[in-house]
C-alpha cells in the first residue's frame, strides 16, 4: 500500500493542498488564494464555484509538485474553515446563494431574537456554544427566509445544507455523498454534541427542515470515494475535521489538558477536554475535537480576534512599518515596550471579555514613546489576550478539578516570531513549543485520513512523530508576569470604558 496522504485545507483566505509522506513530512505544497465578496457591511460571502474550482486546481497542482500520479495517494484528509454556510440544489448540484462566510454578522437580529425567547441555556447544554451569528445555524435559517423559493424547495427535499467540508465531498463526489463530521457539525448550533447527532428540538426552534441536514460521522471515518477523472483515481476521503480541531489533531493534542494556540490574523486557542462537557464559566466556547470513534470527545474554545491583524494595522493604518516581516526587527530595537500597553480592541474583544463596543485603546504613552515601543506593544498584545484566554481555561478546567495546562503548542503564520513567542511563554509560566511541522490543521487532516485507512495504526504512533522545533522556557520571574498581566487587565479595563 501507498503511504502518501492529501490533505486539502479550504481555508477563509486561501484554498490550500498538502501532500505528506507517512513521516508528516511536507511533499509538496500548492495554494490559490480565494477572492472574498463583501455586499454589504457586516456581510461577508464567498463564491462556491471558486472554493471548490481553487481547492480541485490546488488538489490537481500538488500531485503534479509532488510527482505523484493520484493512485499513489492512500487517503485524502479534509480541513476547512468552520460555520461558513452552504446550500445547493440536489439534483443540479448548483449553489442556491453564495457562502455565507464565518465572519458575516447578517443574522445577529435572529439571534436577539432566540436569547430573547430564553434559548441561551438549552443552546449551551446541547451544543456548548453561545447564541452567536457566527453559528451556521442562524446563516441557514436566512437563506430559507431571505432567498426566493428556498423554503418550499427545502420542505420537498431538493435542497442540501452543508458546511464547506460537505460541499467539497459532494463535488468530490459527483453529487453522490452528502456527509460532514462531528467537529464542522458541532459549530452549527444545530448539533447534539453529547448524542452526535442533529437536534431535532434545535431544528424545530430555528424552523430548519431536517431534509436539508448532511449525514455526520466521526472525523476519522470512510466518508466517500472521489469519483475517478477528477484527480486521475478514486480515493478514499478518510479523514475531516474543522480547520481549528485538524490543528489540534495535528498538534497531537489527544488528551485532556492538551493545548494548542493558532497564531493568525485572529488566534484560536484550543484545549482538549477528553471525554468530559465542560460549559465554561469564563464565556469559552465548548466544541467537538477531531473524533476517531463514535465516542463524544470536546475540547474549549476561544479566540482572539485581532492577532495577527495587529501588525497589519502598523503597516496600514499606522505606517509605521512597509512589511510584516519588519516589525520583529523593530519590535527587538527596544529592550521592552517602556510602559506602553496596546488593546487592539478594533472590533471590540471576545473571550474572556465579551465587550462588544470596546475599541482600541494605546496606554502609558510618555514623551520618550517611539513608534518602536508601539510595535512591542502591538506584538505582545497577541500574547496578552491569548494568556488572557489561556488563564480564563485553566480558571475552568481547575474548577471542574482536571489539571490546567502544563505546555502550549503554537501553529499560525506568526509562530515564527521568537520574540512573540518568548513573550508568551513568560507570560504563562509554562513552556511554548514550536513543532517541527507548523502546517498542523493540513497535518491533522491526513492524520485522521491516515488513520482510518490504515496508515497508522493508533494515535499513539501520531505523537510519536510529532518533533517540536523549539521549546521557548518563562525566563520572567513570576511575580513580574502577574504584574504585567495585571497591568494589561487595566489596560483592558480602560478599553472598555470608552
Ligand atoms: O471558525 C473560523 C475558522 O475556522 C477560520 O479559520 O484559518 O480559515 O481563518 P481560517
Amino acid at each position: 500500500m501507498t503511504d502518501y496522504l492529501l490533505a486539502l485545507d479550504q481555508g477563509t483566505s486561501s484554498s490550500r493542498s498538502i501532500v505528506f509522506d507517512r513521516a508528516g513530512r511536507i511533499v509538496a505544497m500548492a495554494q490559490q488564494e480565494l477572492p472574498q465578496h463583501y455586499p454589504q457591511p457586516g456581510w461577508v460571502e464567498h463564491d462556491a464555484m471558486q472554493i471548490w474550482q481553487g481547492q480541485l486546481a490546488t488538489a490537481r497542482e500538488v500531485l503534479q509538485k509532488a510527482g505523484l500520479q493520484a493512485r499513489e495517494i492512500a487517503a485524502i484528509g479534509i480541513t476547512n474553515q468552520r460555520e461558513t454556510t452552504l446550500v445547493w440544489n440536489r439534483k443540479t448540484g448548483l449553489p442556491v446563494h453564495n457562502a455565507i462566510v464565518w465572519q458575516d454578522r447578517r443574522a445577529e437580529p435572529l439571534c436577539v431574537r432566540l436569547r430573547e425567547q430564553g434559548l441561551a441555556a438549552t443552546i449551551q447544554e446541547k451544543t456548548g456554544l453561545v447564541i452567536d451569528a457566527y453559528f451556521s445555524g442562524t446563516k441557514l435559517r436566512w437563506l430559507l427566509d431571505n432567498v426566493p423559493g428556498v423554503r418550499a424547495q427545502a420542505e420537498r427535499g431538493e435542497l442540501a445544507f452543508g458546511t464547506v467540508d460537505s460541499w467539497l465531498i459532494w463535488q468530490l463526489t459527483g453529487g453522490k455523498v452528502h456527509v460532514s463530521d462531528v467537529s464542522n457539525a458541532s459549530r452549527t448550533m444545530l448539533f447534539n454534541v453529547h448524542r452526535n447527532e442533529w437536534d431535532a428540538e434545535l431544528l424545530a426552534a430555528l424552523d430548519i427542515p431536517a431534509a436539508l441536514m448532511p449525514e455526520v460521522l466521526p472525523s476519522s471515518s470512510h466518508f466517500a470515494t472521489t469519483d475517478a477523472p477528477l484527480l486521475g483515481a478514486a480515493l478514499p476521503i478518510g479523514g475531516v475535521a474543522g480547520d481549528q480541531q485538524a490543528a489540534l489533531f495535528g498538534q497531537a493534542c489527544f488528551g485532556a489538558g492538551m493545548a494548542k494556540n493558532t497564531y493568525g490574523t485572529g488566534c484560536f486557542l484550543l484545549m482538549h477536554t477528553g471525554e468530559a462537557f465542560q460549559p465554561s464559566r469564563n464565556g469559552l466556547l465548548v466544541t467537538s475535537s477531531a473524533q476517531t470513534t463514535a465516542r463524544p470527545e470536546y475540547a474549549m474554545e476561544g479566540s482572539v480576534f485581532v492577532g495577527g491583524a495587529v501588525v497589519q494595522w502598523l503597516r496600514d493604518g499606522l505606517q509605521a512599518i512597509k512589511g510584516s516581516a519588519q516589525v520583529q526587527g523593530l519590535a527587538e530595537s527596544v529592550p521592552d515596550a517602556g510602559g506602553v500597553m496596546f488593546v487592539p480592541a478594533f472590533t471590540g474583544l471576545g473571550a474572556p471579555y465579551w465587550k462588544a463596543d470596546a475599541r482600541g485603546t494605546i496606554t502609558g504613552l510618555t514623551r520618550g514613546t517611539t513608534v518602536a515601543h508601539i510595535a512591542r506593544a502591538a506584538l505582545e498584545s497577541i500574547a496578552y489576550q491569548s494568556a488572557a484566554l489561556l488563564q480564563a481555561m485553566s480558571r475552568d478546567v481547575v474548577a471542574a478539578g482536571g489539571q490546567s495546562v502544563s505546555e502550549l503548542r503554537v501553529d499560525g503564520g506568526a509562530c515564527v516570531n521568537d520574540l512573540l513567542m518568548q513573550f508568551q511563554a513568560d507570560l504563562l509560566g509554562i513552556p511554548v513549543v514550536r513543532p517541527a511541522v507548523t502546517e498542523t490543521t493540513a497535518l491533522g487532516a491526513a492524520y485522521l485520513a491516515g488513520l482510518s485507512c490504515g496508515v497508522y495504526g493508533g494515535t499513539e504512533e501520531l505523537s510519536a512523530l510529532w518533533r517540536a522545533e523549539r521549546r521557548f522556557m518563562p525566563t520572567l520571574p513570576r511575580a513580574q508576569a502577574e504584574a504585567a498581566m495585571e497591568r494589561w487587565e487595566q489596560a483592558v479595563r480602560q478599553a472598555t470604558a470608552q
